[in-house]
């Protein structure tokens, strides 16, 4: 599975990059708001900054939502680095049409807000790079969310589909591994989600009795 980092904060980007497992990024307009970036410069240099520092996808979402303003901003950021931009456009009527026009140019799309399985149909028959389903969204409101990854996961391997499932909305280290268990191919993550896999008091425990044998034969 690959662990995308779900932010846009440079520093968690950085310390992620770091571990030296991070295969791509995941960013919204509430996670570019959060950093205080403003404008149209602003926010194209951020993301720059984000491609610069990454071995793999950057998920940049157009804000407009209607299909004209969706092909214009989906082409500048697709310009910002044509091999790591990802367009990531929501699963509306518009969003899937600019979905199938840029998996026709061949550029890498993301296609988000996604809660169904006929959304993740819909998703994939675009020809989407990636379908994200909101897994914590729907666990808020009581439904399954690791439920509908496993059934997106079956359909698409049913239908020979090369979309990828890209798990969003991951709010803690156990939705990861209820991801792993149920084959999505990509997590998007919080930092601190992804920290959570490594932390173990057992470890912890082992590596101070190691360390104290270590210790005593100096
Ligand atoms: O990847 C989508 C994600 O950022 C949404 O997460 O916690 O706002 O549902 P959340």
């Amino acid at each position: 599975m690959k662990f995308f980092i779900d932010t846009a904060n440079l520093d968690q980007i950085r310390q992620a990059q770091s571990l030296g497992i991070l295969d791509g990024v995941t960013t919204n307009p509430s996670l570019m708001a959060k950093e205080g970036v403003k404008g149209k410069k602003q926010i194209f240099k951020h993301y720059k900054a984000i491609c610069d520092m990454v071995d793999g996808p950057v998920s940049a979402e157009v804000f407009s939502t209607d299909f004209k303003g969706m092909i214009k901003e989906g082409e500048e950021l697709h310009k910002i680095d044509p091999d790591k931009i990802t367009i990531k456009l929501p699963c509306t009527e518009d969003g899937i049409k600019a979905v199938k026009y840029f998996s026709q140019k061949g550029y890498r799309t993301n296609c988000t807000l996604v809660f169904t399985v006929g959304q993740a149909l819909l998703a994939a028959k675009a020809g989407a790079t990636f379908c994200s389903p909101f897994i914590g969204r729907l666990d808020d409101i009581g439904e399954d969310g690791i439920q509908l990854i496993e059934q997106i996961v079956d359909m698409y391997s049913y239908y020979g589909f090369e979309t990828q499932v890209l798990a969003a909305s991951i709010r803690h280290t156990n939705h990861i591994l209820r991801c792993i268990e149920a084959g999505a191919d990509v997590a998007t993550c919080p930092y601190k989600s992804i920290i959570g896999l490594i932390d173990h008091p057992l470890t912890t425990k082992g590596l101070e009795i190691f360390c104290k044998a270590a210790e005593s034969m100096k």
